[in-house]
């Protein structure tokens, strides 16, 4: 893009001002800023200032809703739908889509959060977890499951490099399709892109809903055609603990014929930080935790249960069909105050004490209201779900090791195996996914 195609661009749109400094720019900064104002999507920019004029409004009520009916698989349905989802899988039909494009802020560490240690023995990353699952199913139904991961800018060449330094943790490269996720600038409460040096605009990444547009972007959605892909395995990086297309819930949702499932577990208390599934005006949707009132959160049944009782740890699986449909539509955005630095007039980068500027996010449940046929599902949170969120406390690297030993120990004692009270455990899922697999290797005990 050349300077004065770039001074149009901005001036029409209202945004004239990132030129501001060009003049005091070197050559290089100069071709750099142009390069980013090349990226800018300015008809999402103009829903983002659409969306302002509501802003530091209250948020909207949730409204009515009905928490969604929630199905426990069991008995021969159950195993009619295993039957189902091990066939799937061994025709190579099923694909894992895992979003790793977020900043990590809350556990705070450097890199990227898949590369986050968290092998109790061996410091083995989460990516190394997900990735030795996939390998798992690979070996167990004689398969190809391709892993499909969402990076964004600020971490996709540490992700690559991490896959790299372990030799894609024993799974074939070309199975591994890395793809970024989108960024676009912050606002100012007027509306305004936020610059954060006199050569730069701010720029934050869409969320995880950019999902959608990076796979059609990225050709992620072609290649998963190519493959002969019907059905996709959703899930987020932090949860090491997570059962990667476990063929109950491919059976099940393919069984069904649905859009879209969602496994859904009991909340550990009233004031769980999880969004919940809900029926509102006739259709599914996602209610955010920040949305519920402490009176929505705290109600309860009859009997005593939580009316809320169930929550989403972002553990889906979509049809192939579904998220090619939904990749062509616009999604919501969401909008979030935050305190973010940028340069003032005279050019002087500015950190803010309050809130001045607005991120914009896309979320992927939001997809939820245009599936046609949708299923929530209970699970044993027990066996399948302790992320790593924060650096201390609730759902941190010290909750998840412990309910990674927890686990193992049951699927040990299973196997007729006592392990002692102090003694570690860790197990490649790729020896093992399940405990009936640890049980059917025949473990000698001492
Ligand atoms: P979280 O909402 O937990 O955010 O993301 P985070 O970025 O990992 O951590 P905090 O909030 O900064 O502490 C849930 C999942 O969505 C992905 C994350 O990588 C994680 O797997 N995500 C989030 C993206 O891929 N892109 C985004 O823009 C945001």
């Amino acid at each position: 893009m050349e300077f004065t195609d770039a001074k149009t661009l901005l001036e029409t749109n209202g945004q004239g001002h990132v030129l501001a400094f060009w003049d005091k720019l070197n050559a290089d900064e100069q071709t750099a800023l142009l390069e980013q104002i090349a990226t800018l999507d300015f008809a999402a920019i103009a829903r983002m200032q659409g969306i302002l004029k509501d802003a530091g409004t209250p948020a909207a009520a949730a409204g009515a809703f009905e928490p969604a009916p929630v199905e426990v698989p069991e008995g021969d349905a159950l195993q009619a739908c295993v039957a189902k989802g091990e066939e799937l899988l061994a025709a190579g039909k099923v694909a894992a889509l895992l979003v790793a494009g977020g900043q990590g802020s809350r556990l705070g560490y450097e890199g990227p959060k898949g590369a986050y240690p968290i092998g109790p023995i061996t410091d083995r990353s989460l990516f190394w977890f997900h990735a030795r699952k996939i390998l798992g199913l690979n070996r167990t139904y004689k398969t190809r499951v391709p892993f499909y991961i969402m990076t964004s800018d600020t971490n996709d060449a540490a992700t690559r490099a991490h896959f790299e330094e372990n030799d894609y943790f024993g799974l074939p490269r070309e199975d591994v399709f890395f793809f970024v996720q989108g960024m676009w600038p912050a606002l100012t409460t007027d509306g305004k892109i936020i610059l954060d040096k006199p050569g730069h605009i701010f720029m934050s990444p869409d969320g995880h809903g950019g999902m959608l547009a990076a796979l059609d972007r990225s050709g992620a959605l072609e290649d998963m055609a190519k493959r002969g892909i019907e059905q996709v395995f959703f899930f987020q990086v932090d949860n090491p603990m997570v059962a990667i297309a476990d063929p109950s819930f491919v059976g099940i949702h393919a069984a069904k014929g649905a859009d879209m499932t969602l496994k859904v577990c009991k909340k550990r208390d009233a004031h769980e930080g999880m969004g919940v599934v809900v029926i509102r005006d006739g259709h599914y949707a996602m209610v955010e935790y920040s949305e519920l009132s402490d009176e929505q959160m705290e109600r309860t049944n009859a009997d005593g249960s939580l009316w809320l009782a169930y929550g989403s740890p972002a553990i889906h699986m979509f049809s192939y069909a579904f998220l090619k449909s939904e990749a062509e539509r616009a999604m919501p955005l969401h909008l979030a105050f935050k305190k973010i630095a940028m340069v003032n007039e005279a050019g002087e980068i500015v950190k803010p004490e309050k809130p001045n500027g607005y991120k914009f996010e896309k979320f992927i449940f939001d997809v939820i209201p245009n599936a046609k046929t949708l299923a929530c599902l209970d699970f044993d949170r027990e066996q399948e779900f302790s992320p790593v969120k924060n650096a201390e406390g609730n759902d941190s690297p010290a909750t998840t090791k412990r309910d990674l030993q927890k686990k193992w120990r049951a699927w040990l004692e299973a196997a007729g195996v006592t392990v002692p009270a102090d003694t570690l455990i860790e197990i490649d899922p790729a020896y093992a996914l399940d405990a009936a697999q640890l049980k059917a290797k025949g473990l000698q005990i001492g």
